[in-house]
């Protein structure tokens, strides 16, 4: 019953999609646990994807989620990492399956609309990343 980290990303809030994916969340029975808006700095952007530092996307994808601001979100539920992973669909758009939130608007593989961790060792630093944990909502 671990939580996982969403982020709508800078794209997302730009394009005022950030209404839509919570809709998606709430339908598919996930629980948001915590949610902010705010604005990375080139900083904690360059913190946050350092798992990716020396890949050739790296500088971009930094430039990018540190372009404007984000939603950060606290995801549980039953499976919430697999799960909320299967919402958002694979990185690249153009190869995610239909219905998936990146398949829908995500324009290109670094504007993709969302972030998810991918397990749940990664779903625990990532929360911790953005929120303390008197900021989520304890497990009913
Ligand atoms: O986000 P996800 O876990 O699906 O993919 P990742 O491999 O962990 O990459 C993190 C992010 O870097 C992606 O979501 C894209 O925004 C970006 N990326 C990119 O710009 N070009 C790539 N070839 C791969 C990833
Ligand atoms: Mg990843």
């Amino acid at each position: 019953m671990a939580n996982t980290l969403g982020i709508i990303k800078p794209d997302g809030v730009r394009r005022k999609l950030v209404g839509t994916i919570l809709s998606k969340i709430e339908n598919s029975g996930l629980i948001l646990r915590g949610m902010k808006v705010l604005h990375l700095s080139k900083d904690d952007a360059e913190k946050f994807y350092a798992v990716h530092e020396g890949k050739s996307f790296y500088k971009s994808l930094v430039e990018f989620m540190s372009s404007g601001p984000i939603v950060v979100l606290a995801i549980g539920g039953h499976g919430s990492i697999e799960r909320w992973r299967d919402l958002m669909g694979a990185t690249d758009p153009a190869k995610a399956k239909y219905n998936t939130i990146r398949r829908e608007y995500g324009t290109s593989i670094e504007k993709n609309v969302v972030h998810g961790s991918d397990s749940p060792e990664t779903a625990k630093t990532e929360i911790s990343f953005f929120f303390r944990e008197d900021e989520i909502l304890p497990k009913e």
